[in-house]
């Protein structure tokens, strides 16, 4: 049985930068369940945000991060990484990571919604993570194991010293394999697969939060999702994402005669946060009418955005044209398994960074270009953390593992595409009462028994269950809040509630012992 000191499970932005940045004589492995490329931190386009031009400070971004959260954030945790945003960008630049520049060597700094100053640093035009991943997985340090295509299923929890002790994982050929560490980090991102329409890579389907809620992780703030509003839409199927960035350069929201939709909406108009946008257009997709992404005054379209214009190219958009047909599709958790500024959760041993946890960084929203940042932020905390802790042996060799032999299936369990297109029709941009019983009462009829057994499980039932828990979850906490805010808007209740402000709505399975 293999052991670590450190076991990090996904290989995204968070899990790159703590594996670069714990201590070279532990020993530490990386678990993904595709291959280390494939995350959403490398499809992310638009950049990362830092109060590093002359007239922004950390204080503008603290405010603007508050004001797309609805209020909802913990302020010490904004002040924290909005204070710290500068030095992780010069702490990769002084590392060799490149970024855009000016023919004056000058930092290119882009303008995103909700923000008040261009502080986007990006790299690639529209290629920044893509960009940044590469540089993090380049020469990994020797004391890092990486192994691929291997799903974690399960988390060792011991009931009785409360503590993460290993976790449990299969092979594609169905092969169990069991591992014990010191420390185990999740760091599996979110959950946009469990919706129809998102801009997420295949592999994020939640994992993370029913590994740690079957765990007796709590889980806080599930009901805030972000809908992006701007996905390419060709054939009804989303392509992947245009960003944002396109309309911080002057690209806006049209009708197919032409008219623009942001007008009289809001004051930052093409640039409102994320959820007004998204609600807006999601109030002409009722009506059958498509909405397009006018490029028309974008300088210099495909120099800046190679990717997008690959992106439209290879799904016969003809830029020429200047209109991207767009929806909104799920993008982003702002809620997740609740953890504090260096990472911890409720367990002892367990961790939690990234998209999947929830610091209350984001509130109820999150503000563009500040996903990649919490990455880079919460993987350094959590580094500074581990390289503090003494490692102590647990005596993790002496324990004993059971496993439940017999093979098993979900006897009765709804296919992968009937959780999403009911995710997206009853608990995505627009929510009623009346749909989210409706779905909590369609989830009930499955097998959702958290205490199930998936020693026998194949990975698909195992993945399909998974997406179950968290589908769940968020329905369950949709229901519960009884307001409208940021991510999280249901007709029957359209506005803001001053009582529900920062209020936590802690989802946990009771557990003897923890
Ligand atoms: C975008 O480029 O629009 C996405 C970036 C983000 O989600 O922060």
């Amino acid at each position: 049985m293999k052991q670590a000191n450190v076991i990090i499970i996904g290989s995204g932005i968070a899990a790159m930068q703590l594996a670069k940045r714990l201590r070279h004589d532990m020993n530490v492995i990386i678990l993904t369940k595709s291959t280390v490329s494939t995350s959403n931190s490398s499809l992310a386009q638009g950049g990362i945000a830092a109060a590093i031009n002359k007239r922004d400070i950390p204080l503008k971004h603290y405010n603007d991060t508050l004001e797309a959260g609805r209020y909802h954030n913990d302020s010490a945790v904004v002040e924290a990484i909005t204070r710290a945003a500068p030095s992780l960008i010069h702490e990769l630049i002084v590392d060799g990571c490149e970024f855009d520049r000016d023919s004056e060597g000058r930092l290119l700094l882009g303008l995103e919604g909700a923000h008040s100053e261009n502080r986007i640093v990006h790299c690639g035009g529209d290629a920044t993570g893509k960009h940044v991943m590469e540089f993090l997985t380049a020469d990994m340090p020797s004391n890092l194991e990486m192994i691929e295509n291997l799903f974690v299923y399960e988390l060792l929890v011991d009931e009785i010293n409360k503590c993460c002790y290993g976790i449990k994982a299969k092979t594609a050929e169905g092969k169990i394999e069991m591992m014990l560490a010191d420390h185990v980090v999740l760091a599996t991102g979110g959950c946009g697969q469990l919706y129809s329409y998102t801009s997420n890579e295949d592999t994020v389907c939640g994992d993370g939060i029913a590994l740690a809620y079957r765990a007796g992780a709590e889980l806080t703030d599930m009901e805030f999702i972000q809908f992006h509003p701007t996905l390419l839409y060709i054939g009804g199927k989303t392509r992947g994402l245009v960003s944002e960035a396109v309309r911080g350069e002057g690209g806006f929201l049209v009708t197919d005669d032409g008219q623009s939709i942001m007008d009289g909406i809001h004051r930052l108009k093409d640039l409102a946060p994320r959820h007004i946008v998204s609600q807006t257009i999601y109030s002409y997709l009722k009506q059958e009418k498509q909405i397009y992404l006018d490029i028309s005054k974008v300088k210099h379209f495909r120099r800046r955005f190679p990717t997008i214009a690959q992106l439209c190219e290879k799904n016969g958009v003809n830029l020429n044209s200047k209109l991207i047909p767009v929806v909104p599709g799920s993008h982003f958790l702002m809620g997740g398994i609740r953890s504090d500024m260096q990472g911890r959760t409720n367990i002892e041993g367990l961790y939690a960074i990234g998209e999947v946890a929830c610091t209350g960084v984001h509130g109820a929203n999150r503000l563009a270009s500040n996903s990649l940042l919490e990455g880079l932020f919460f993987g350094r905390q959590l580094a500074d953390y581990l390289n503090r802790q003494v490692q102590s042996a647990k005596g993790i060799q002496d324990r004993v593992i059971q496993l439940q032999a017999e093979a098993g299936q979900l006897l009765f369990c709804p296919t992968i595409t009937e959780i999403k297109e009911r995710m997206m029709d009853l608990v995505g941009i627009v929510r009623t009462e009346e749909g989210l019983l409706q779905q909590q009462k369609w989830l009930r009829q499955y097998e959702m028994n958290p205490f199930l057994s998936l020693d026998g499980l194949s990975i698909k039932d195992t993945q399909t269950y998974f997406m179950m828990i968290t589908a769940g979850l968020i329905t369950n906490a949709a229901l519960m809040r009884t307001e409208s805010r940021g991510g999280h808007y249901r007709t029957d209740y359209p506005k803001e509630q001053a009582g529900w402000q920062g209020k936590k709505m802690t989802q946990t399975i009771k557990r003897d012992g923890i």
